[in-house]
C-alpha cells in the first residue's frame, strides 16, 4: 500500500502481557493499521528492564533495548505500559515535553498525577490517552470524554476489579471463605501473590478517581476517595444477602453529593444490590460500569477488564486516534475540569444500609434497638430475625430506609453502646434498588 505520509513513529515501554501484546498486534496486523490510519505506523523501539527475561511474545530482538530514553525521543507517539509511578511518570513526561503523543493503561499513575500530565500534554500540544486504564477492553474513557460529552452524568457505579468479583462470585456459588477464594484466584492467576491492591480496593480506588473526574469534569483526588475492601466479607453475611434478594459487588461509585448537588464523593466498597440489577449478573473476573445520565438514561458498559490481548485491545485502539490526530494536528479529546465539583467525604452521601446485630433474645430488646434507629434518624424499612449463634442470642438483619451515611455512623456507635446489643457484626450499604 502507497501511504500518504511519512511512517509514524511508535515507542513501546514495556513489554509484559499487555506490552508484548500490543507489538504483536503492532507488527502482525501492520498493514491493516496503515490502511485504517492514512500512514505505516512503524514500532521503532520496546524499551525493556531486562533483555534477556524471558517473554509470553516472540518479539524482534533487534527492537529490544534497556535504553527507554532513547526509545521516548525516537517516537512520535510513546506507549507506556511499563506500570508503577516511577521511572513511568518521568518518561511520560519525558515524551510530552518532546511533543509527542502518549498511550498509557497506568491507572495508578492516572489516578495520581493525570491532571499534571494532561496540563503538561497541553502545554507542549500533545494529547494522554488512557483507555486502557479502566475496564481492560471495555470502551469507557472515549464514551464519558466523548459519546458522553453533551449530557449529564448522574451517577457511575463500576465493578472495575476483576480479581475482587472473582472472589465474591466464587464465595457466592461455592459457599468458599475469603481465604479460599483468593487462593483460587492466585492459582488462577486473577489475583498477584501480594493481593493487597485489588482486595483492599486500592485498584478499584485509582479507576474510581479517574471515572469520577471524567463523568463530572472535575477533579477527585485519589486520596480523597471512601475505600474499603472485601477482606472482611463472609459467606454467611453473602448468603444472608442472597437470601434477601441482594448480591455483594465490590462496587466504585461516584455521584454527586451536598446540599445543592455541588460536591462529588466517590467511593469504593463492598455493596448488596438487588439480584435484578445489570451489574449483579457480572460473574467471575468480568467488569462493568453502569452510567445513569439525565438523557441517555441508563447504560452498560461491560467486558473483560484485564488480559493482555483484551487490554492490546484499548491501547491500539488509542493509538489509532493518537495516530489520526497526529496526521491532522490540532487538538485530541481534552478533559475538562470546569464544573470544579468539591471532592466531599463520604459522610455527604445518603444510602440504605443492611445491618447484622446480635442481640441477646430478651423481651424489650428489639423495641431498645428500634429507638437507637429512630433517635438517630435512620428509618427501618424491614426486619428479619433469626436464631443467634447461642440459644440466648438472636440474629437481627436491618434494612433501612436511605439515611445520611453521617446518622449511620453514630447510631453505629450507639448500638455498640447497648448491652443487649452483642456484636454488630456487618453493616453493608446498598444500591441499585
Ligand atoms: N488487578 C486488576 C483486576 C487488573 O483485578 O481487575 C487490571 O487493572
Amino acid at each position: 500500500m502507497q501511504a500518504a505520509y511519512r511512517p509514524i513513529r511508535i515507542g513501546l515501554l514495556g513489554a509484559g502481557s499487555v506490552g508484548s501484546q500490543v507489538a504483536r498486534l503492532l507488527i502482525e496486523n501492520r498493514e491493516e493499521l496503515a490502511k485504517r490510519v492514512g500512514a505505516e505506523l512503524e514500532l521503532v523501539g520496546i524499551a525493556v528492564r531486562n533483555k534477556n527475561a524471558k517473554r509470553d511474545v516472540d518479539l524482534p530482538r533487534e527492537l529490544i533495548t534497556e535504553d527507554a530514553e532513547s526509545v521516548i525521543l525516537g517516537s512520535d507517539i510513546v506507549i507506556e505500559l511499563a506500570g508503577g509511578i516511577e521511572p513511568a511518570k518521568t518518561w511520560i513526561k519525558m515524551a510530552l515535553n518532546a511533543g509527542a503523543d502518549v498511550i498509557t493503561a497506568n491507572k495508578a499513575l492516572i489516578a495520581a498525577h493525570g491532571s499534571e500530565l494532561t496540563a503538561l500534554a497541553q502545554q507542549f500540544g500533545a494529547q494522554l490517552y488512557y483507555e486502557a486504564a479502566v475496564g481492560g477492553a471495555i470502551p469507557i474513557i472515549r464514551p464519558l470524554r466523548a459519546s458522553l460529552a453533551g449530557d449529564k452524568i448522574n451517577r457511575v457505579m463500576g465493578i472495575v476489579n476483576g480479581t475482587t468479583n472473582y472472589i465474591l462470585d466464587q464465595m457466592e456459588t461455592t459457599g468458599a471463605s475469603f481465604e479460599d477464594a483468593l487462593n483460587e484466584a492466585q492459582a488462577l492467576g486473577y489475583a498477584e501473590a501480594d493481593p493487597t491492591a485489588d482486595v483492599e480496593g486500592f485498584d478499584a480506588a485509582s479507576k474510581a478517581a479517574i471515572l469520577a473526574g471524567l463523568a463530572f469534569h472535575s477533579e477527585m483526588p485519589v486520596e480523597k476517595v471512601y475505600r474499603e475492601g472485601i477482606t472482611s466479607i463472609t459467606a454467611l453475611q453473602i448468603e444472608t444477602a442472597r437470601q434477601a434478594g441482594y448480591t455483594v459487588k465490590l462496587l466504585a461509585i461516584c455521584e454527586r453529593a451536598g446540599e445543592n448537588g455541588e460536591g462529588l464523593v466517590a467511593r469504593v466498597h463492598p455493596t448488596l444490590i438487588p439480584l435484578d440489577h445489570p451489574l449483579a449478573a457480572v460473574r467471575g473476573a468480568y467488569n462493568a460500569v453502569f452510567v445513569e445520565a439525565e438523557s441517555a438514561g441508563r447504560l452498560m458498559f461491560y467486558g473483560a477488564g484485564a488480559g493482555g490481548k483484551e487490554t492490546a485491545s484499548a491501547v491500539l485502539g488509542d493509538l489509532v486516534s493518537a495516530a489520526k490526530r497526529h496526521l491532522a494536528g490540532g487538538p485530541g479529546l481534552g478533559d475538562s475540569t470546569h464544573a470544579d465539583l468539591e471532592a466531599l467525604p463520604v459522610q455527604a452521601i445518603f444510602t440504605r444500609f443492611q445491618i447484622t446485630l446480635e442481640v441477646v433474645d430478651q423481651p424489650g430488646v428489639l423495641a431498645s434497638v428500634a429507638k437507637q434507629f429512630a433517635d438517630n434518624d435512620v428509618s427501618v424499612e424491614t426486619v428479619a430475625q433469626n436464631a443467634g449463634t447461642d440459644s440466648d442470642l438472636a440474629l437481627l438483619t436491618v434494612m433501612t430506609h436511605s439515611a445520611s451515611e453521617a446518622a449511620l455512623e453514630r447510631l453505629v456507635a450507639e448500638l455498640a453502646k447497648n448491652s443487649s446489643v452483642k456484636k454488630v457484626s456487618s453493616v453493608i450499604r446498598v444500591e441499585g434498588v
